[in-house]
């Protein structure tokens, strides 16, 4: 079944007239742009810095209105719907920041910052939402006596399982990360990709793993999309990509993946793509 259908996606941001610049300017930052998730699925969205990807997480998550198009949620159409509307479908779609820190209240406590959602849809009872949380940390690899802690007082790795436990902490559906891992190194990094991989089976998740990286794609998505200026240039299974990608401009975003071995190196680097068009800039 269909979780998430986006279909021909626009949002164009406009920029007005002023002091310093002379004419009124828009930027295309998501370009007629299609794409569904299966309930189960884990879809890779990769492509380099301001090539939209955020943007597109925004008007999936329904924060920001499309220019056009429409988003869908199990066939219910919710382009339209009122921030108070969307409050059903945002129980089911989380999401996972990039910087964690910057997006917790740093006067909350841990207990808070897990428990904020649970009040928020409702358990008003203290006890019960405690219990949550526990468990909630529990799931995400920390331990009880974190909940006491501010998220000053935790490391970048633990930041960002509270950012996890934060979105699992209402038992959603779907999880929208965008580059939740960018700021880690590669064990934290390789640690939080098993972790979201043993929550996907035992809360049955699905995921949109929004990366600029190609390398973690190929173990952990079932398909990636790539995208390019706004639009996806091309999509396969997670497997496939790394081996047969068809685009230049994913042949381009690939060799530039580190790889250990110099023979392979050698092989890999292909010819540079160059985009063959810019921004749609008025
Ligand atoms: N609120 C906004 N107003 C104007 N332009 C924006 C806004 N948000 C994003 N953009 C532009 O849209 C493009 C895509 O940005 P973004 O979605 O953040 O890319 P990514 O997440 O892939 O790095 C960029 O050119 C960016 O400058
Ligand atoms: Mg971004």
């Amino acid at each position: 079944m269909k979780l998430l259908k986006a279909v021909s996606l626009n949002k164009k941001y406009g920029m007005e007239r002023g002091w310093f610049t002379r004419n009124a300017r828009s930027v295309h930052a998501v370009n007629n742009l299609s794409l569904s998730l299966e309930s189960g699925e884990t879809l890779g969205l990769v492509g380099e810095s301001g090539c939209g990807k955020s943007t597109l997480a925004r008007l999936l998550l329904g924060l920001e209105k499309p220019s056009s198009g429409r988003v869908m949620y199990r066939n219910e159409d919710y382009t339209d719907w009122t921030f108070s509307e969307m409050r059903m479908i945002r129980r089911k779609m989380q999401m996972v920041f990039q910087n964690s820190l910057a997006s917790f209240n740093p006067l909350f406590t841990v207990e808070q910052i897990i428990g904020e959602p649970l009040r928020n849809y409702g358990e008003r009872k203290a006890g019960a939402r405690r219990a949550t949380v526990a468990d909630t940390l529990e799931l995400v690899g920390l331990e009880r006596r974190h909940i006491h802690r501010y998220p000053h007082e935790l490391s970048g790795g633990q930041q960002q399982r509270v950012g996890i436990a934060r979105a699992i902490a209402l038992r959603p559906e779907l999880i929208i990360c965008d580059e939740p891992f960018s700021s880690l190194d590669v064990t934290l990094r390789k640690q939080m990709m098993d972790l979201l991989q043993e929550l996907k089976h035992e809360l049955g998740l699905s995921y949109v793993f929004i990366t600029h990286d190609l390398s973690v794609v190929n173990r952990f998505c079932d398909s990636v999309a790539v995208m390019c200026q706004g639009e996806i240039v091309e999509k396969q299974s997670g497997a496939t990509m790394l081996q047969q990608a068809d685009h230049p401009y994913t042949k381009t975003l690939l060799s530039s993946v580190p790889v250990q071995d110099p023979r392979l190196r050698k092989k890999r680097l292909g010819e540079e793509w160059q985009p063959s068009h810019s921004y749609d800039v008025k």
